[in-house]
Formats: C-alpha cells, sequence, structure tokens
C-alpha cells in the first residue's frame, strides 16, 4: 500500500485551460515498435507517465539506446538488441503494454520470449487473440515456462486473421509482426481506436505497408525491413475525457488544449445529450456546464463506441445528475469496483451481475477515505471528490500515476484544492491552508 495519497477539498468549480498529454496506450505500442529497426527513431509527446517510465526501463534492459532529449521526447536505438533477449523483470509483469514486445520483437528477430503481462486488474484479459494471430502468421507460441510468451518462427507469413473479439491489444499486436512478414496479412474484425491508428502511422513512418486502420479490415503488405523516423503521438483520449467529467461534475468551464475532438465524440455526445455545452475547434475543446445535469443510458463498446475507460468518470457524474441511469459494461468483467467507495460519499449505485450498475442520482458526495482499485477508477474517485463536501482522501494513487501526468498539478490551475500527502502532518497542513 501507497505512504502517499491524494488530499482533497471539493467544492470548487473547475475552470481554465488544461494541455493534455500523449496517449499513453499509443505510446506503448510506438515505443515497443521503436525497436524494429536498427535506425534510430525519435519519439515527441510522450507522456511521462509510469506506465512508459516501464517500458522505456524495459526496452533499455534487452539493450536499446534510450535518449531522453526532453520530458516528452526520447531517441531510441535498438542496434544492439540481442536476437534471443528474454523481457523479463518486474516493470514487464506490472505492466500491460509489454504484450505489445512480443509482436515487435517476433517481427524483427523472429523471436520473442516475453513475460506474460500485468495491468490493472478489471477482467480476466486473456491474451488468446494475439496468440491466435501469431501462429496463423507462422510462428509457434508457448507458455512455457509459466508466466512467459515464447513465440518462434522460420519465417513469418502474411494471412488472413479474423479476430473472434474486437482487441485493441491483439490488433496492434498481430500488425506489428505481419510488417515485416512476407506477403499480405489481412486483419478482419481489428480494432478501430485511435492509437491503433496512431501505431500504424508510425509503422508506415518506419517504411511499413499499413492500409485501412481505423477500419474493421487491415491490409499489411509485409516489407523486408523498417527504418528510422521521427513521430509525435496522439494526445490521449481518455485523460482528456476524464478532464472532460471533471469539469460537468464541478459545473465548471474547461477548455483541453492538444485534443482531437473527433477522437471525443462519444463522450461529448453524452455529455451534450444530459445538458452540458461542448465547444470545438482544431486541436481545442471547451466543456461549460452551468447547472445539474440530466440522466443518461451507457453501453461500453469498442470504438467508436463510448470507451470502457470513460465508464467510471461517467458513472461519478451520473452519480449526482437528476434521475435514474444505467450503466452496461461490455468490456470487462471487473469494472464496478469503484462502486463500493462511491457508497461511501453518498451515491446510490447498484451493480447487477458486475454488468449493470443502476445509477439514482444524489444531490451531492460528501468527502470520505477512499481506495482507487484501478488506474481509471482512480481518477474517477479524484474527480468525485473534487465535487464533494468537505474533505476526501484517495489512497493507492500509484494506479492513477500509471496514465496521468501530472494530474494534481493539472488540476490545481484548474482551481481544485488537491495535494499529495505522506504524512499526518503534511494532511493536518493542507487542510489549515484551504479551509
Ligand atoms: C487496451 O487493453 C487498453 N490497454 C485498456 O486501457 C483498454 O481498457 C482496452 O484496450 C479497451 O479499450 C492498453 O492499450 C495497454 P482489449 P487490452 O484487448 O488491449 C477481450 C487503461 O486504463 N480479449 O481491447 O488489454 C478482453 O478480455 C487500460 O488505459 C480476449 O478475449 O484490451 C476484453 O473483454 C485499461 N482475448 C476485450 O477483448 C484477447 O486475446 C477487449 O480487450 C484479447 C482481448
Amino acid at each position: 500500500m501507497d505512504q502517499y495519497q491524494y488530499i482533497v477539498k471539493g467544492g470548487n468549480s473547475l475552470s481554465g485551460e488544461v494541455e493534455i498529454a500523449g496517449a499513453k496506450n499509443a505510446a506503448l505500442g510506438i515505443l515497443a515498435a521503436s525497436v524494429m529497426t536498427g535506425e534510430t527513431v525519435t519519439v515527441k509527446n510522450v507522456p511521462d507517465v509510469s506506465d512508459i517510465r516501464a517500458i522505456l526501463k524495459t526496452i533499455r534492459t534487452i539493450g536499446a539506446r534510450v535518449e531522453r532529449v526532453d520530458r516528452h521526447c526520447y531517441r531510441i536505438n535498438g542496434s544492439m538488441i540481442n536476437r534471443k533477449s528474454t523481457v523479463d523483470n518486474d516493470d514487464v509483469r506490472e505492466i500491460r503494454g509489454s504484450y505489445y514486445l512480443i509482436g515487435a520483437l517476433l517481427g524483427r528477430h523472429r523471436y520473442a520470449a516475453v513475460a506474460q503481462p500485468g495491468g490493472c486488474e478489471i477482467g480476466k484479459r486473456p491474451i488468446d487473440q494475439h496468440i491466435k494471430g501469431f501462429r496463423a502468421l507462422g510462428a509457434d507460441v508457448s507458455l512455457v515456462p509459466p508466466g512467459m510468451v515464447v513465440a518462434e518462427a522460420e519465417v513469418l507469413r502474411g494471412t488472413h486473421i479474423y479476430m473472434d473479439v474486437v482487441s485493441v491489444g491483439a490488433t496492434i499486436n498481430i500488425m506489428l509482426a505481419a510488417v515485416l512478414a512476407a506477403g499480405q496479412t489481412i486483419i478482419e474484425n481489428a480494432a478501430k481506436e485511435p492509437h491503433v491508428v496512431d501505431v500504424a502511422n508510425f509503422l508506415n513512418s518506419m517504411g511499413a505497408n499499413i492500409k485501412g486502420a481505423g477500419t474493421d479490415s487491415i491490409r499489411i503488405l509485409g516489407v523486408d525491413q523498417l527504418h528510422g523516423t521521427e513521430y509525435s503521438i496522439i494526445p490521449d483520449q481518455i485523460e482528456a475525457g476524464t478532464f472532460m467529467f471533471a469539469a460537468a461534475v464541478t459545473r465548471g468551464d474547461v477548455t483541453l488544449r492538444n485534443v482531437i475532438p473527433r477522437h471525443l465524440d462519444s463522450i461529448s455526445a453524452k455529455l451534450r445529450e444530459i445538458g452540458c455545452q461542448i465547444h470545438e475547434s482544431d486541436d481545442e475543446l471547451r466543456v461549460v456546464a452551468a447547472r445539474r445535469l440530466g440522466s443518461a443510458n451507457v453501453k461500453t463498446l469498442p470504438y467508436p463506441g463510448f470507451p470502457t475507460d470513460m465508464q467510471p468518470q461517467i458513472a461519478v457524474l451520473l452519480g449526482l445528475s437528476s434521475g435514474i441511469s444505467f450503466i452496461h459494461e461490455s468490456i470487462f468483467e471487473h469494472r464496478f469496483e469503484y462502486v463500493k467507495e462511491l457508497t461511501k460519499m453518498g451515491a446510490h449505485i447498484t451493480v447487477v451481475e458486475d454488468k449493470t450498475a443502476i445509477i439514482e442520482g444524489v444531490e451531492k458526495y460528501t468527502g470520505a477515505i477512499l481506495i482507487s482499485p484501478d488506474l481509471r477508477a482512480g481518477a474517477a474517485l479524484v474527480i468525485a471528490a473534487l465535487a464533494a463536501e468537505g474533505f476526501s482522501e484517495v489512497g493507492e494513487i500509484h494506479f492513477i500515476e500509471r496514465g496521468y501526468e501530472d494530474f494534481p498539478e493539472k488540476l490545481r490551475r484548474l482551481g481544485a484544492e488537491i495535494d499529495i500527502v505522506e504524512t499526518e502532518a503534511e494532511k493536518r497542513a493542507f487542510m489549515r491552508r484551504v479551509i
């Protein structure tokens, strides 16, 4: 358990401007892919969050040279990576995105031995579709020794793969291996998330030939090798959405800078539906919520549907809206762990079979001592605390630090009262300061 936690005094409306960081889930794929060439790759707009530090450390441990140009820009050279590297350390097992090293190394070296990925505990999270794709390309894949994924091939041959479920991770991973396979690969029922497109654009900038990313049919014509490139990662759709809900729940007026409004359409549509104003321009989006919002029905779906990664955040908002709302989680099995925390704050939410939340909006939340169950739910609890009456403490914030850069600082700049504290004395000092 963390010693340090957030302390929040709720009640302030957020207002002002916030700069959105690069997309964590795109960066994980792109940084893994950056070792698929011996030439130097420069990646910009890399978010400074703990999952990204973990993947950078991992590619360093297998021999890549990783030079930090500035806080958000890295120069990576994978020429020294050993063909038979085993990718296994605490960081690999901690994060989900480490599984992209299977596709990347299998593509480049025809061999990958990578520890099974970790990540937030939000459901079973199997990798059978990744393995099915690698096998279809001609790799032998074994889960021996236990806890490892070992994939090996004499040659990788392009093929036609139909995904049984729409999976972001499997789509990206198969794409990584297929760009260096012989001939054409077609991935049907592919994920269409913006980060799938971003990884494809990055690979194309390295000389790959990928068409159709962003549709459910991706066509990849294998090339012999990839080359160096310079690339800037797209803005983080989920960080942006989290600030949109933070603005709405505190009845604020917040402008998000460095966003792609089109990636946020499903979130903007829901917010408009319940009474928020959303103003969009090229790379900015403003959320204004002047009053209590209405109820809604939400079903999480693969992109362009409403993202599962925004489900806890919208629940926090609907918990304070008028009327009864329903949220149906269709992607992961255990994504309502935060409900018992919100209940401590006075929310009226019933979860049926871990799939559907029935939310009866209440007038207010009251501050409470809260524990983050995972990354997105942790961020959602913070925004609940911003709207609550009185003080809240949010523990296990290492989850939140996996995916949100400078979260308390950005919120403070919008007028929130939030700080990281480690001791009782620091907590009391915060309370004295903000009362
Ligand atoms: C990615 O996870 C993201 N993680 C998740 O973000 C996100 O919630 C999820 O996509 C859905 O958008 C990363 O990009 C690192 P999936 P991933 O494969 O790739 C099933 C966050 O907070 N499935 O799209 O693991 C799976 O069980 C994190 O940033 C299989 O059955 O998700 C789920 O029901 C949390 N077999 C569905 O597909 C497989 O082989 C979608 O999972 C793979 C997946």
